[in-house]
């Protein structure tokens, strides 16, 4: 008899060396790196050269890195253009779509291991410049392509805002950066990883698991639990709205849960940190932030025996806000940090472990029936 496992839940569809993810006790970490370490000491680019060539790099293996990454975010006036050429109103995570599109149309090459993962450092150079011009094209400002800087993070948030970040928003950024990088095989690396088991090219792959990423149950949590707070509007606010809304409405949590963790995500213990610091510097987002505090309290005496927590997505939207990014770019910062994840995992899967996903479906339909010409049908 077939087994049927809906929503692939425990099916594995590969090994892997990048990220291991204990869901029971709350573990997560990089090619053996506890998460926590990785963003206290390592920045975004050590986490790719990590990801990337299996270890942390030396200074030598950084430098080139970054070299890599500044001579990269330059990318086609067509493929400007054609972000520019959307109406501003449009979804982001689509326009980056439509963007990466364009890009696999030009920069679609074979898959080849002697490349790769140059091709992975150049895909994600390029996606810090389509995310700051999502960014620019929505609201309406000129397009820039990042300038090359000593962080990946400094020349993201200087493209996006024209300014030149604090060192505490270049830390946070890379932070969130770190935090977003990986997570195993979600629904947007599957989808990554179905598009390259065809041996589609590493753009399409990222075209595939920007769709995926896109919807509420995954990557556009951020921005609807983020939505709830501002819905709330007032911390004394919170009870009435949590009894309505989760207890009364029975509508889901956004920001709680996961398939994997049982437990608090480690993920949003260190993004609660990082809201915490950088919503002091406002007025509005120190409000949000305390909001989210008492959602988080009585999230949690809800749902705890139940095993549901805070995820990951539950305090970034506080993070993104307090550096100036809008609740509509939420989804894209999370994936302009995992095309890292997607990358890393297309290249392992393509390189050592290919074979077509082509899974079955279990027919339950009527055997066989004969064809009744139409005008015998009635
Ligand atoms: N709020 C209320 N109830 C919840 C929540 C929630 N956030 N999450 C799960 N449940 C309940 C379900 O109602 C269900 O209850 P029941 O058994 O009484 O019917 C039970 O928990 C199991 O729910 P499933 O949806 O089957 O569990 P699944 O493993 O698929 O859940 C998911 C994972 C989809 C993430 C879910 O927790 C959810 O919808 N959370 C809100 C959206 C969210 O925050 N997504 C971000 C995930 S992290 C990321 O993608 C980066």
């Amino acid at each position: 008899m077939s087994q049927i496992s809906r929503g692939l839940e425990n099916v594995f569809i590969k090994t892997t060396a990048l990220t291991y993810i204990d869901g029971d006790n709350g573990i997560l970490r990089y090619g053996g790196f506890d998460i926590d370490d990785l963003v206290e000491h390592t920045s975004f680019e050590e986490v790719i050269h990590l990801m990337l060539y299996g270890d942390l790099p030396t200074k030598v293996q950084l430098q080139r890195l970054k070299t890599s990454l500044n001579e990269a975010y330059e990318i086609p006036q067509q493929v400007i253009d054609t972000i520019y050429s959307l109406p501003r109103e449009s979804d982001a995570i689509g326009m980056m779509e439509t963007a990466f599109s364009a890009l696999s149309s030009i920069y679609g090459e074979m898959w080849n291991k002697n490349t790769n993962k140059e091709t992975a450092i150049k895909l994600i150079a390029k996606a810090s410049t389509v995310t700051a011009n999502v960014l620019r094209a929505k609201e309406g400002k000129k397009p820039v392509i990042p300038e090359s800087s000593d962080s990946f993070a400094r020349s993201f948030l200087s493209a996006s805002f024209a300014r030149t970040p604090t060192n505490d928003e270049v830390k946070a950024m890379d932070a969130a950066l770190i935090l977003y990088a990986d997570h195993e095989v979600p629904a947007s690396t599957t989808a990554a990883l179905v598009t390259s088991s065809t041996l589609s090219d590493m753009y399409s792959c990222v075209v595939a698991a920007l769709a995926a990423l896109k919807g509420p149950l995954h990557g556009g949590a951020a921005e609807e639990a983020f939505k709830q707070f501002l819905e709330i509007g007032e911390p004394e606010r919170t009870e009435e709205w949590f009894k309505k809304k989760i207890l009364e409405e029975k509508s889901r949590l956004m920001g709680f849960g996961h398939r994997v963790y049982k437990t608090y995500d480690p993920r949003a213990k260190i993004f609660k940190r990082y809201a915490q610091k950088l919503s002091e510097r406002s007025n509005e987002a120190r409000k949000y932030f305390e909001i989210a505090l008492k959602v988080e309290e009585l999230g949690i005496e809800k749902f705890a025996e139940k095993h549901i927590y805070p995820n990951t997505d539950f305090f970034s939207g506080v993070v993104f806000y307090s550096l100036g990014f809008p609740v509509y770019m939420f989804t894209s910062l999370f994936a302009l940090s995992r095309t890292l994840g997607w990358t890393a995992h297309v290249i392992e899967y393509v390189e050592d472990q290919h074979r077509l996903i082509r899974p079955r479906a279990l027919y339950i339909g009527p055997l066989k029936r004969e064809v009744i010409p139409i005008e015998l049908r009635g």
